[in-house]
């Protein structure tokens, strides 16, 4: 009898011991136990509501029957605090459990005061700036009773086409990894606090990859591909503590992620130990059935639950099938029970039983107040990238400008995509900015109204032009030509822009080019019609000062690509860290080169285009600034490390220019043997650093060797000994490579 009991408490022990070790939600006992306790007075359907998310909006009574009846989780798309405080009393206090509701909203980058979109926050190579702005954004949206974001976007895209390459940070796996994790910590905060919104990791998994870039397309990715690429940022922010996940749209060599097992039970829940809650995408159990994945709503409700879906986005799967597959036998209650856990915990740890409503009055009250305008500004003058300056930038204070293009006084499109809560009558917009700061210096002729806008003539611009010191035209995207669903084959310029800023050239007079976008454009044929350009994706609430201000030099341009720029949309998909070919370029005829009638032959030739060669039009990393840098004296503090070690980098950067300047220094290594071909470079390491004008300063970095293990043949992820290669430089295509060894 005593054995068994010391058995039973061994085990119980054991058990307690699992449980907390795979608690990534930093969960803790007495969490559990009150998350048990309610579990265990709720009815079946009681659960089963829990897991039903919906889209709300309109009048709050046409739901309160399913609030009353606990058939009700989760909202979406409510933003008047107003009514939100009345969906969560109908929760609260006319429910029989009184459960609060998870009130949800896409805060992407920003809610009320704008950011630049996730891709441009990439472009800073800043987290902490970037966990500051989503702190605000948190800071905000919870001031209106929302609780929980579905951001960060965490999907690599590696193809421009794709609109929704702008909601992510690019295309390297490291950058976007400390990206993700900073706006998790951002977003999170302290979770006692009522400041505090949960995040969403999205989409799980491989979204990024869709086919040819067209949004909602089938993904191929492998297991390694996975492994090695796609799934660090995600594991990455659910080690920083991610409260919630979603599944992706998009199936992945046939299986469909919201039925997906093997990525979200075995990978998610099973190797991380995740134990936040995994939502689905709107409605991305229902298109199981449009992809052929299921037969009817029953069907795919089933499938999802199997795979470790805990709440249904919009397709009513879970509300009106799973208590008839219990029934049936067909799935556990057990199951329902773990997923209704997962939700019930994030209500606790976020505080919701004790604080479900919001202060109306306050919560207007902190919406863009002028440190979240301050620190918004400040993220879009880091976020710019300066492709090209033959010196014109920066302008001088006294000159005569003419600002034209169909961005420069856009302030809904400069707000960029998924901005549903920026109200562009704050917006400030270059024009703006500019006429305020440079009164009877600045003539405006937009020449086009919108981007997408065709015209043959621009006279009135040319007049103007003629009297001006400085052209400043500001080009690019609308908003609504990126993001979800807005995938493009072209990527030049739309419209009448490359003819406008063509036609500015012909004027004789300096050009400067301000590119407002959703993605990596192809501007190659615009370069030589500026003198400058400087690349802003869209920018945000206070992107008409920040950009004023880097065009006088108050501010120097610092950003760096978060993605390789494409000269042509059909170089797709492009990305540097690309594996070794068999045939690495080594320069070769190109289209003009070839003979008449040439005879076949493929000896020597190695892997480019014939048209547009092998090179992209700017390599991720790259941006310039107004003064230059020099690295020298890079060093590693061994030739030869164990997997233990950590390695010890230092180099030497100098400002050799005129004005005090920030660059990103950036470490790439290279494996060169691996029991499956490597990436030619991979980013490891990044480091922004401020230096005066001549200032040298010696900077040492830490790089775990431990960071250089992989997904190798066996799909064991581990350091493979051998011979590596380091780089540290301003991109991800310059600098002397260093050797060294592991063993
Ligand atoms: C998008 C998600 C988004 C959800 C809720 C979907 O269409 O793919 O990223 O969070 O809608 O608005």
């Amino acid at each position: 009898m005593k054995r068994t009991k010391i058995l039973f408490l061994s085990l119980m022990a054991v058990l307690a011991c699992s449980r907390q070790a795979g608690t990534t939600t930093g969960s803790t006992p007495e969490v559990e136990a009150r998350v048990d306790k309610l579990l265990s007075q709720m009815t079946l359907q009681e659960k089963i509501g829990q897991m039903n998310q919906i889209s709300a909006g309109g009048d709050v009574a046409q739901y309160a029957e399913a609030l009353r009846a606990g058939q009700i989780g989760s909202i979406l798309n409510e933003v008047d605090p107003e009514k939100i405080n009345e969906y969560q009393r109908l929760a609260v206090e006319e429910s029989r459990l009184g459960i609060p509701l998870l009130v949800s909203r896409d805060v992407i980058h920003g809610f009320h005061t704008l950011f630049p979109i996730p891709l441009g926050l990439a472009a800073t190579f800043d987290p902490e700036l970037v966990e500051k702005g989503a702190r605000i954004a948190a800071i905000e949206a919870t001031a209106q009773g929302i609780r929980w974001t579905f951001s960060p976007m965490l999907d690599i895209a590696r193809d421009p086409r794709w609109g929704r390459i702008a909601e992510g940070s690019g295309e390297d796996t490291y950058l976007d990894a400390r990206m993700g994790e900073a706006m998790v910590r951002g977003y999170q905060g302290n979770l006692a606090d009522s400041t505090s919104m949960a995040a969403c990791i999205k989409h799980f998994v491989g979204y990024g990859a869709a086919e040819g870039g067209r949004d909602y397309n089938s993904t191929y990715l492998t297991e390694r591909q996975l492994r090695n690429v796609y799934l660090p940022p995600f594991e990455a922010a659910v080690k920083a503590g991610a409260l919630t996940l979603m599944t992706s749209f998009n199936d992945n060599d046939g299986v469909p992620s919201t039925g997906n097992t093997f990525v979200v039970k075995d990978i998610l829940r099973g190797e991380w130990g995740f134990d936040g809650l995994v939502v689905t995408d709107w409605n991305s159990m229902g298109e199981m059935i449009a992809h052929g994945f299921g037969e009817d709503r029953k069907d795919v409700a089933e499938k999802a639950v199997k795979a470790g879906v805990d709440m249904d986005m919009m397709t009513y799967g879970f509300l009106s099938h799973l208590e008839e597959l219990v029934k049936e036998g067909a799935v556990k209650e057990k199951a329902i029970d773990q997923a209704v856990r997962n939700i019930l915990r994030v209500k606790v740890m976020l505080g919701l039983f004790e604080h479900p409503y919001v202060d109306v009055a306050a919560g207007r009250a902190v919406q863009y107040a002028p440190e979240h305008l301050a620190a918004a500004q400040k993220t879009a003058e880091e976020s710019a990238i300066l492709l090209k300056n033959t010196g014109v930038l920066p302008l001088k204070a006294g000159v005569r400008m003419l600002v034209t293009g169909p961005l420069a006084d856009a302030p809904h499109d400069q707000l960029g995509t998924w901005s549903f809560d920026g109200e562009k009558e704050h917006t400030v917009t270059p024009l703006k900015a500019l006429q305020a700061r440079f009164p009877g210096q600045v003539t405006y002729v937009p020449g086009l109204q919108f981007s997408r806008e065709k015209r043959e003539r621009f006279d009135d611009v040319l007049a103007a032009a003629r009297h001006a010191d400085v052209v400043l035209a500001f080009v690019g995207e609308e908003a609504i030509l990126s993001g979800e669903a807005h995938s493009l084959a072209d990527l030049n310029l739309k419209g009448s822009q490359s003819e406008l800023l063509k036609a500015l050239r012909s004027t004789g007079k300096p050009v400067v080019a301000v590119v407002m976008a959703g993605r990596p454009l192809t501007i190659e044929r615009d370069l030589p019609h500026c003198d400058a350009l400087l690349y802003s994706f869209h920018p945000g609430t206070m992107g008409g000062p920040a950009l004023a201000n880097l065009l006088f030099g108050d501010v120097v341009p610092s950003g760096k690509t978060p993605v390789t720029f494409l000269r042509t949309a059909g170089q797709a998909p492009m990305y540097y860290n690309h594996n070794m070919t068999g045939r690495p370029f080594i320069g070769g005829l190109l289209l003009d080169d070839i003979p008449l009638e040439a005879g076949q032959t493929s000896l020597g030739n190695t892997s480019y285009y014939l048209d547009y060669g092998a090179y992209p039009l700017f390599p991720f990393g790259y941006g310039l600034s107004y003064t230059t840098f020099a690295y020298s004296d890079i060093r590693l503090d061994k030739g030869v490390y164990g997997k233990d070690d950590v390695m010890g980098i230092s180099f030497t950067l100098t400002n050799t220019g005129n004005c005090e300047g920030t660059e990103i220094a950036q470490v790439y290594v290279r494996d060169l043997v691996g029991s499956v071909t490597r990436p030619v470079k991979e980013l490891k390491a990044f480091e922004r650093i401020t230096l005066a004008p001549g200032e040298s300063r010696t900077v040492t970095l830490s790089l775990p060797v431990s960071e250089l293990a992989f997904y190798g043949l066996d799909m064991v992820k581990k350091v493979e000994p051998g011979d590596f290669q380091l780089w540290v430089a301003g991109d991800s295509a310059s600098g002397e490579a260093l050797s060294f060894k592991v063993k």
